[in-house]
């Protein structure tokens, strides 16, 4: 039986831990688990905690689009379209930003020492996420490095580098 609780979660209360991430940020999600109530409803909501001079880096959601309300902190955001167009602005406390569906898209905290928060919205129970970087670098098995090093017009040792930065 569903109940009033199944319908409100405190997950977004608490910050993220930014400290042992490679970018510096941390998103927490209401998902199903969290918010039985959500279930079939096509939502999400995202905190979006971002260290002083982080960045939560070149990432796509393939099911949904995304709205972000900054609560706190100045940001750099954008998203790049299928003509390789960039679209970016900066955000203060109260500026929202659309990201649209699978496109690809950053935010950067442009104070080096402040933290930055967002909250977003997502149009599915489910967005998924994929980083552009990890998606190249970080895949398990390794992409084939003829493949890395004609694709970014690299050296071996260039991507062994990059695989070893981003913990692939
Ligand atoms: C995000 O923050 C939570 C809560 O502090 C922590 O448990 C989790 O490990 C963090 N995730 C990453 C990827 O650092």
């Amino acid at each position: 039986m569903a109940l009033p609780s199944h319908f409100m979660t405190s997950v977004l209360s608490k910050p993220g831990d930014t400290g042992a991430n490679l970018f510096g940020f941390n998103v927490t999600l209401t998902n199903t688990n969290n918010m039985p109530g959500s279930n079939t409803q096509g939502l999400t909501m995202a905190r979006i905690d971002i260290a002083g001079g982080g960045l939560v880096p070149p990432h796509a959601h393939p099911r949904a689009s995304e709205v972000t309300l900054v609560l706190t902190g100045t940001l750099l955001v954008g998203f790049v379209d299928t003509s390789y167009r960039l679209f970016t602005q900066q955000l203060r406390v109260g500026d929202s930003f659309v990201f649209p569906r699978g496109m690809s898209h950053f935010l950067y905290n442009l104070d080096q020492k402040e933290p930055a928060l967002t909250i977003s919205g997502l149009n599915s129970q489910n967005p998924g996420s994929q980083i552009s970087a990890l998606s190249n670098f970080a895949t398990k098995p390794a992409i084939l490095d003829d493949i890395l090093k004609k694709s970014y017009r690299i050296s071996g040792q260039d991507v062994e580098r990059i695989r070893k930065n981003l913990g692939g």
